[in-house]
């Protein structure tokens, strides 16, 4: 049976190749110009780094995965009661990964709940690969991809009409700066209307050496994760980088939630980057930062869902407390 793709055309909004790669370049230069130099965590995701983060979810030390995929498993009917008593309503995703766990949570929501399943990513392979999945485990879904970045398409829906559930799982929020998680959260709210939802998964705090275990893998899967940095600026950008001479150094902060990666030079080097046409100089031990992930608390997290102008509805935890699936809501007016 041929697999039918309906990639929705979202026109002026679809961001093109050459775009991703200028942008890609901007970052870089800018980046790798900045003191203290930094890099950020968005751009390992090509394909390589996608790979790279499949093994990372698969590696044992890694918990976050486990632990948000048994709160889908063990609450999505839970979580359905919670949701306002629509008849019909948008279930968006911003980056839904390969959908393993929503699948749990649209299951649920099948049984009960007529609904559209909105996943947002700017990769149309992503997104082919979601529809592949889906159309295996849940053919009966009415599934609409949207190939965008997540306010485009979060945007152009606005006007429907629909009510929203907009999903935002997988930790991914830890990925931002706190300036950045605002920014965002408050972008988002904008653009929903009173009574749509947002659920969202956070890391929450917890043994430090745990936190630090899975980031510090024994296999070495986050090292390479993070130096596929490096090795895309050599790929698409013409750079000489040898990923080997930068060491990965994972640290993370009880007192912020912080835990940070970063990639450190091991000896004085210079890298020529083609695109750029410009030599980048890196003396011993000169770090670049790669990567935040943020770890939370229950009351952190009530104080971003008031300070972006949402109500909570309901925490749900996994039984060992690792992680919190935040449900939230746009007062209604
Ligand atoms: C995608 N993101 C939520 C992961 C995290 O835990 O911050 C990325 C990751 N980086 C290293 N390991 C996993």
């Amino acid at each position: 049976m041929g697999l039918k793709i309906e990639i929705r055309d979202m026109g002026a909004i679809q961001m093109r190749d050459e775009d991703v790669k200028r942008d890609f370049a901007n970052h870089v230069q800018d980046g790798l110009s900045a003191r203290p130099r930094w890099l950020s965590s968005k751009y390992i995701y090509d394909a390589e780094g996608s790979k790279l983060f499949e093994q990372i979810m698969a590696l044992p030390e890694y918990y976050l995965t486990r632990a948000e995929y048994s709160i889908l498993e063990q609450r999505s009917a839970d979580i359905a009661k919670r949701l306002p008593d629509w008849a019909d309503f948008d279930v968006i995703e911003f980056g839904a990964g390969d959908g393993t766990k929503t699948r749990l949570l649209l299951a649920e929501l099948l049984k009960q709940r007529r609904f559209r399943y909105l996943p947002v990513d700017i990769s149309e392979q992503a997104l082919k690969d979601i529809q592949l999945n889906f159309s295996n485990w849940l053919p009966e879904l009415d599934l609409v991809p949207q190939q965008a970045e997540y306010f485009a398409a979060l945007d152009s829906l606005k006007s429907n009409g629909r009510p929203k559930l907009v999903l935002f799982l997988g930790s991914n929020i830890g990925n931002f700066s706190t300036e950045q998680t605002l920014d965002f959260l408050r972008q988002l709210y904008a653009l929903l209307s009173p009574g749509d939802c947002l659920l969202t998964g956070f890391d929450l705090k917890k043994e430090p050496q745990r936190i630090l275990a899975a980031y510090h893998d024994s296999k070495g899967v986050t090292q390479e994760f993070n130096r596929n940095l490096l090795h895309r600026i050599n790929r698409e950008l013409g750079g000489d980088f040898n990923p080997e001479h930068f060491e990965f150094f994972p640290s993370y902060h009880p007192e912020t939630g912080e835990m940070r990666a970063y990639l450190v030079s091991t000896c004085s080097q210079d890298v020529y980057i083609e695109t750029l046409g410009e030599v980048f100089h890196f003396e011993a031990w000169d770090a670049i930062h790669t990567e935040i992930s943020r770890k939370y608390t229950l009351p952190r997290i009530e104080e971003l869902a008031a300070k972006s102008g949402f109500e909570l509805a309901e925490h749900f935890l996994d039984s060992q407390g690792d992680f919190v699936d935040s449900l939230w809501q746009v007062k209604s007016a």
